[in-house]
């Protein structure tokens, strides 16, 4: 096939082929993790919708994107996406866009139940929803918002139901919920689901993250070999997020993020567009280019896409790796749910 994309390379020589969108930065739950609820409380000001990239200023942007550089799968995010309202209607405008590939979503799954099979309808591929705990109790405490786990086992039901492919994502902290580990890897291979667990991150400013915190992908293969091998697999896709294993029983995959104990800034080719339009190059960045101060203003496609190749060629970020060898880093992040995972 011939195509005329203008593949663009960053300053580390990486490509530009993935981007997450978040398209809110609420959310209806209050995650330690992620918005503890002392800091995100009742007086937290949101963004009003007029600061939101509408559905068509979206749709225009990921165009662009697919058009004119290539990507070829796209992302919601948040916040929790599904806050906003209509989202099948923009996961149906970007099903129009000829070479995008995979439309995902990354969610709670606690509106799943409503909206899955309009969702699928619309376009919609695949769903990586977050659970931490099969424990009431904990899980309960981590959201900070007293939601019980058969809620988001339900979520997951319906998604499975219609058809949407299904990931979960663990994010596992000491002292926190180790050892819900293999409860969850027990009940998700039984289920045929791919589990991730994710090494709790320095994102943002308000999780009080400590080093010390953090279970790395080591530490759990190591609780796993005592009781369900695991064997490493190749990795799907060049730049996967994920490492992956299988159980050495032939029966199921897990997957490591150990963003903390293994960066993997090397083939990091993720852009990232915040619910303002501000488009971002690494999840640790402080700023973003304002993209919609250019939509807002009249400018052409190509006056947009000059704007974008710039940006991603003027791109140098490898935080991870820089926090591993201890380099100074950044006091001023941006939070992860106005960013999107
Ligand atoms: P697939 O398309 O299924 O491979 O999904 P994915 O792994 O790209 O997406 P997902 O949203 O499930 O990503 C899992 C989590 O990994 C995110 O929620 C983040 O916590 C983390 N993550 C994703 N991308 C990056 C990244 O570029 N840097 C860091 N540090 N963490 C990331
Ligand atoms: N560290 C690791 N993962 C995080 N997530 C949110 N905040 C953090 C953090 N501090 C994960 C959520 C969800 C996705 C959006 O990102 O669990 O799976
Ligand atoms: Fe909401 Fe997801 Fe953040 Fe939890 S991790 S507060 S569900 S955006
Ligand atoms: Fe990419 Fe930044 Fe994550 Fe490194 S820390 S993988 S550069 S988003």
């Amino acid at each position: 096939m011939v195509t005329n994309h203008k593949h663009v390379f960053d300053k580390k020589d990486r490509p530009l082929r993935d981007l997450r969108i978040s398209v809110t930065d609420r959310c209806n739950l209050r995650c330690t993790y992620c918005m503890p609820a002392e800091i995100f409380g009742r007086d937290h000001l949101f963004l009003p919708k007029s600061e939101l990239l509408s559905f068509e200023e979206l749709e225009r942007l990921a165009h662009l994107f697919v058009k004119t550089f290539g990507v070829e799968k796209i992302r919601i995010t948040g916040g929790e996406p599904l806050m906003r309202k209509d989202m099948p209607d923009l996961i149906k405008k970007l099903s129009y866009i000829p070479g995008l590939y995979d439309i995902a979503m990354t969610t709670n799954g606690l509106l799943l139940p409503v909206y899955a099979e309009k969702l699928k309808k619309a376009g919609l591929k695949r769903v990586t929803i977050s659970l931490d705990s099969l424990n009431d109790e904990r899980f309960k405490a981590i959201n900070g918002r007293g939601v019980s786990v058969s809620k988001v086992l339900a979520g997951i039901e319906a998604a499975k139901q219609v058809g949407l492919g299904v990931k979960i994502n663990m994010v596992v902290q000491k002292g926190v919920n180790e050892t819900d580990i293999l409860p969850m890897a027990r009940y998700f291979k039984e289920k045929g689901e791919i589990l991730r667990f994710i090494e709790f991150m320095d994102v943002g400013n308000t999780n009080e993250w400590k080093k010390q915190s953090v279970i790395t992908k080591a530490d759990i293969i190591k609780i796993f070999n005592q009781e369900l091998p695991i064997e490493e697999l190749e990795p799907n896709y060049k730049g996967e997020v994920a490492q992956r294993f299988r159980y050495r029983d032939g029966v199921g995959e897990v997957g490591f993020i150990s963003s903390v104990s293994d960066a993997f800034c090397g083939t990091c080719n993720r852009a990232r567009l915040s619910a303002k339009g501000e488009l971002f190059t690494c999840l640790f960045a402080s700023t973003g280019f304002d993209l919609r101060a250019l939509l807002r203003s009249g400018q052409s496609d190509q006056e947009i896409e000059e704007a974008i190749h710039t940006v991603w060629q003027n791109r140098d970020d490898q935080y991870s790796l820089d926090r591993t060898h201890s380099k100074t880093i950044s006091k001023n992040k941006v939070e992860m749910s106005y960013i999107g995972g």
